[in-house]
């Protein structure tokens, strides 16, 4: 028999997720292009943090907006919900704050929900990532391996030339050596500013034209990134980075004892995963939070692992009958 957490974690549950990044993307769509990072990020916030007090769980949040001492709102272990089974809860308000300030391609606000524990509690650090689409044979990639041999594997696979393949990097100077080690092996790159769970996502998307994506960027949106992969399919590999003792004990007061350690997208995140995007600025996956006399139309894409069921969903919000109440 099903047990309570696995219980709601049924088709009900994935639009009352979607509530919660459409509430978020429209609290950050007064946001776009106005140059204020923090101003986004904090409306997203906001409105994601009141979104979630709606839903009938107990829901804790294991990646979060930061620490206690350093987050006021949606805090590495906050409870959210009226109550009810057990949920973990992984978000990003506003993934892409600096896209949002300068109405750039692909910010979005992100959530993943699963019963307990199944998320990687990651401290904010950074993670350096390697992740391919879907339907290859496992372990095909290997992040310890130099750039050229993952993509000799992957155009092997493929039955594609190393030269027609695609990587994602963030545009980056620590990333210097690496964008000139995948030109030297002779693939192309597709550099983005900011929004890694965008890049990794695109790998699994057959139009995005993106191959694999590689680099270093924040490690809970590794975790992230690693939830939407189980429904979309795809390969992950992460391993944080750490640039001082501080970080190093932020580890260990999540009880990460292995600084060295591979985790693969099972370690990152699994179980019953919820994950749902909605679009705040226009993207290649998405589309932004638009706005009309009166409403908004938001586009958002919501996914289960259990069932691999993947749905893109567009909404328009009525704000003049919202009367206060839910819509
Ligand atoms: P924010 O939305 O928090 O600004 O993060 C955007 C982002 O590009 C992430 O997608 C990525 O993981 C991280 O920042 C990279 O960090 P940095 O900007 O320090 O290279």
């Amino acid at each position: 028999m099903a047990s309570q957490s696995e219980a709601v974690m049924d088709r009900n549950m994935a639009i009352e997720a979607v509530r919660v990044t459409e509430a978020a993307a429209i609290a950050a769509e007064k946001w776009i292009g106005r140059g204020d990072e923090r101003e986004a990020d904090a409306a997203a916030v906001e409105a994601m943090r009141a979104a979630l007090n709606k839903l009938s769980i107990d829901g804790t949040v294991v990646i979060g907006e930061g620490e206690r001492d350093e987050a006021p709102m949606l805090y590495i272990g906050e409870k959210v919900g009226t109550g009810g089974p057990k949920i973990d809860i992984a978000l990003d308000p506003l993934e892409g704050t600096t896209i949002t300030a300068k109405a750039n391609q692909n910010a979005m606000a992100v959530l993943a929900l699963a019963p307990d524990g199944d998320f990687l509690n990651a401290p904010d650090v950074y993670m350096e990532k390697i992740a391919i689409g879907g339907g290859f044979k496992t372990a095909l990639i290997d992040i310890d391996a130099p750039p050229v041999d993952n993509l000799s594997r992957l155009a092997k696979e493929k039955g594609v030339d190393l030269s027609d393949l695609t990587v994602c990097i963030l545009d980056r100077p620590r990333h210097e050596e690496l964008i000139a080690s995948v030109r030297e092996a002779g693939a192309r790159i597709f550099l983005i500013s900011d929004g890694d769970i965008f890049g990794v996502m695109a790998t699994s998307d057959p139009n995005s034209g993106i191959d694999m994506y590689l680099g270093s960027g924040g490690a809970p949106e590794g975790v992230l990134a690693a939830a939407a992969l189980q429904s979309i399919g795809g390969q992950i590999q992460g391993k944080l980075l750490f640039r001082n003792d501080d970080e190093i004990g932020r580890a260990r007061k999540l009880g990460i004892e292995d600084l060295d350690r591979v985790y693969d997208r099972d370690d990152l995140a699994s179980g019953d995963v919820i994950f749902c995007a909605t679009g705040v600025t226009d993207g290649s996956m998405l589309k932004g939070v638009h706005k009309f006399p009166g409403g908004a139309k938001t586009h958002s894409l919501v996914m289960r692992s259990h069932t691999g069921t993947s749905r893109e969903v567009i909404t328009r919000h009525n704000f003049e009958r919202k009367l206060g109440m839910d819509d």
